[in-house]
This record gives structure tokens, C-alpha cells and sequence, in this order.
């Protein structure tokens, strides 16, 4: 089973193909990008080690050369000096403006790759093929990329738009647990986007799903990834509609800066960022009531937290300290949250009327003091 999301953006439009084991058989889609050019895959130690004879034996006869750049495996790549470092090594050994980078690898490396591709002659080619389930329902598709700085998380970056995107489904049966359920957390975001009738679907498809059955995985996927490539497509430099795609971001954003960086994944956190944003739009009469319970409890079923203490334990968690993060979140304008609440499943909308609190009362509901 292979399918096609065809991100709409003029001149810089791409194809998405998700299919299962795509990697060996991409030939066809690397090739005419390729043209025997000259390629620098960028990945990390494990996903290299694992992976990347699958790569060398598309592009060894497609390429004029090809070489591997390590970046370190994590978060801690997201950096200025880890930036630094890989393209000090590229510029070392001759990458010019026909060279084309290819990043292989989760979301670190996308992020980390998708930089210095943005970065290298003002901008050269680039390739996505992700391999956690976050990466190719999320990262990978936008063109949007980051590094951490002391300040905070994504806060340089650039959009540089892939020439395609190759997500190889198969790749995800090495994914650990907690990295599915982390991808999974997006992808709960896409279904209360969608509507009910993707709602219901996940919910009969959710052990199929988990368990890497290869269909349920190359259909969820392109749900995931025609959401977000829908609303990229309307609003490319994320000026207004693309903060739909940020539901349960404001309170999962709060959640990591609060506990720390790197204490969850990400996606686990937006899980829950989801459930509070579902209790809040009840809450404040948008939503009727009833949708979270749902949502909730497929969040349970899914083996995802679905409350604070079950995020992290570790973490004490204070509702007016985390309500102080949202206040100063990159979204917030002049002291206003904007949140993304829905009317119903399918009918998301950005509101920055909310008060206190409401707010404070939806983080308490989720286990805050
Ligand atoms: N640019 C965007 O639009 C965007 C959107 C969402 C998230 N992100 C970023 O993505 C990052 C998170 O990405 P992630 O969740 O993919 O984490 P990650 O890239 O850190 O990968 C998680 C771990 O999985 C390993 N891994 C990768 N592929 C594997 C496989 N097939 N089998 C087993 N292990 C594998 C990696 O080596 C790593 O240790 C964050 O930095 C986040 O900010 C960016
Ligand atoms: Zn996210």
C-alpha cells in the first residue's frame, strides 16, 4: 500500500509518499532529484548504524559522491555548536550550491539538517526522510526547521521547503514504545482537527496502529500529513491559519519549560496539552461537554499520560507558575494567550479571550496545585 500527499505551495510544492519499505525502493522518486549530483546525508550514530545500507544502495548509483554527517543523537544537537561543527565539516570538504542534503533521521536531525541546508550558499536542496513517527507526521512536513538557544526551544531557525519527503513506514517497527506514543500525541491533534469521522477510524485502528500493522500506520500517516500540508498550504510563514496546527501546544509548551526540557517527549506532553485544550473550550461553553472524556480516554487506551503526575512524576506541578510560562510563550501577544479551542471535533478556532481562570481551573483538573 503506498500513499501521496501533494503539499501545495506554487513553486516550492512536493510530494509526500509514505509507503512501507520505501527507502530501498526510492530510486524512482531520489533519482530525477538527484541527477547525479553531489549528496550529504545528515543523520545520528543509531539511526546510521541501523539504517544506512538500506540509503547507500539507492545512492550509490544515483550520486557523483555521498557522504555521512553525524550529528549526536537528542535534543542537546539542537544547538549553536553542534550547527557550527556540521557545517564547518561540509564547507570542509567542498559543499557547494549543487550539493543537496538529505536528512535522515527524527526530528533532531530534520530540524538540524533542514538548517544547514537553509544556511549553506544561502540555501541549498533538501531531502526528508524521517524515521520516528513524530518526524513523518510532524517535522518533516512545512519546511519549518530550529535549533534550541539559552533563551529557548526553536527559537533561530528558517523555513526551507523539502523537494520531497520519503516516509518508509517499515522503518518504524525499531521505534521504541514511548518515541510511538510521543509521534501518536500529533497525530491525536490531527484527528480533533480532522472531524469525527477520522476520530472514529483512530479509534478502531488504535492497536493496529501501535502494534506497526503497516496499512493502519501508512493511513494514519497521511491523515496526519494532509493536515498539516492543508493548512502549510493556506498560510506557508505561519502568519494566521498554521496556528491551528498548534493545538495543545500552548499547554504543552508550559508543560516541558516548567518540568525542563528533555524530562518527556514532546509529543507525550502534547497528548495531554490536547485534553486541556478539549476541558478548556467545555469550560468556557464552546464545546459541549463530553468530547474531552473521549478524547481522553483514547489517550488512555493509547498508553499516553493523561494527567500531569502521570507525565512526570517527578515534577510538582504549580497551576499559577504554569499559567506565568504561557503568559510568556513565543505565541503570546501583549499579555494575551492565544489558545486553539474547539467548537466541536473538526472545528478548531484560535481564541486570546480566555481568562485566568478558567485556565487555571483546566490545569487543576489535570492534576496541577
Ligand atoms: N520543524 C518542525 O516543524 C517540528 C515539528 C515537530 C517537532 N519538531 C522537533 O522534532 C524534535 C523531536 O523529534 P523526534 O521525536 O523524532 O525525536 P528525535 O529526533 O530525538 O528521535 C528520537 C530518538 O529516536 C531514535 N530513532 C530515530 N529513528 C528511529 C527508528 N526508526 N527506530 C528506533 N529509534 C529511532 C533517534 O536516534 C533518537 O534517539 C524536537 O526537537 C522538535 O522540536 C520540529
Ligand atoms: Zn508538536
Amino acid at each position: 500500500m503506498k500513499k501521496t500527499v501533494h503539499v501545495d505551495l506554487g513553486s516550492r510544492s512536493y510530494e509526500i509518499v509514505i509507503a512501507p519499505e520505501l527507502i530501498q525502493n526510492s530510486r524512482t522518486y531520489l533519482e530525477p532529484i538527484i541527477e547525479g549530483k553531489r549528496v550529504a546525508v545528515v543523520s545520528d550514530p543509531w539511526v546510521s548504524r541501523n539504517y544506512q545500507e538500506l540509503l547507500k544502495n539507492t545512492l550509490d548509483p544515483i550520486t557523483s559522491r555521498w557522504d555521512l554527517y553525524l550529528i549526536q543523537e537528542g535534543e542537546d544537537a539542537k544547538s549553536f555548536g553542534c550547527l557550527e561543527g556540521l557545517l564547518d565539516k561540509m564547507l570542509a570538504d567542498g559543499i557547494d550550491r549543487q550539493c543537496l542534503v538529505i536528512a535522515f533521521g527524527g526530528g533532531v536531525v530534520g530540524d538540524v539538517a533542514g538548517f544547514a541546508a537553509a544556511l549553506l550558499m544561502r540555501g541549498i536542496e533538501l531531502i526528508q526522510i524521517p524515521t520516528t513517527l513524530m518526524s513523518q507526521v510532524d517535522s518533516s512536513v512545512g519546511g519549518k526547521n530550529a535549533i534550541n538557544t539559552r533563551q529557548g526551544k526553536n527559537l533561530v531557525g528558517s523555513f526551507l521547503q523539502p523537494k520531497i519527503v520519503l516516509n518508509d513506514v517499515s522503518i518504524l517497527s525499531s521505534l521504541p514504545a514511548n518515541e510511538m506514543k510521543s509521534g501518536y500525541g500529533e497525530i491525536l491533534k490531527y484527528g480533533l482537527l480532522r472531524g469525527d469521522k477520522e476520530f472514529v477510524w483512530m479509534e478502531k485502528n488504535l492497536s493496529a496502529i501501535m502494534n506497526h500493522d503497516r496499512d493502519a500506520l501508512v493511513e494514519v500517516i497521511r491523515m496526519g500529513c494532509e493536515t498539516k500540508a492543508s493548512i502549510v498550504s493556506e498560510d506557508e510563514r505561519d502568519k494566521g491559519k498554521r496556528a491551528l496546527v498548534n493545538l495543545g501546544h500552548t499547554f504543552a509548551h508550559a508543560f516541558e519549560t516548567f518540568a525542563g526540557f528533555g524530562r518527556f517527549q514532546h509529543g507525550l506532553s502534547v497528548g495531554l496539552g490536547v485534553i486541556a485544550a478539549g476541558l478548556l473550550s467545555e469550560k468556557t461553553g464552546f464545546c459541549p461537554e463530553g468530547i474531552t472524556d473521549r478524547v481522553k480516554k483514547h489517550a488512555d487506551d493509547a498508553g499516553m499520560p493523561i494527567s500531569l503526575q502521570s507525565l512526570h512524576s517527578e515534577t510538582t506541578w504549580i497551576k499559577e507558575e504554569l499559567y506565568q510560562k504561557m503568559m510568556h510563550d513565543k505565541k503570546t501577544v501583549n499579555g494575551r494567550i492565544n489558545f486553539v479551542l474547539l467548537e466541536e471535533l473538526g472545528k478548531p478556532f484560535v481564541c486570546n479571550t480566555v481568562c485566568k481562570e478558567m485556565v487555571l481551573e483546566t490545569l487543576a483538573e489535570i492534576g496541577a496545585v
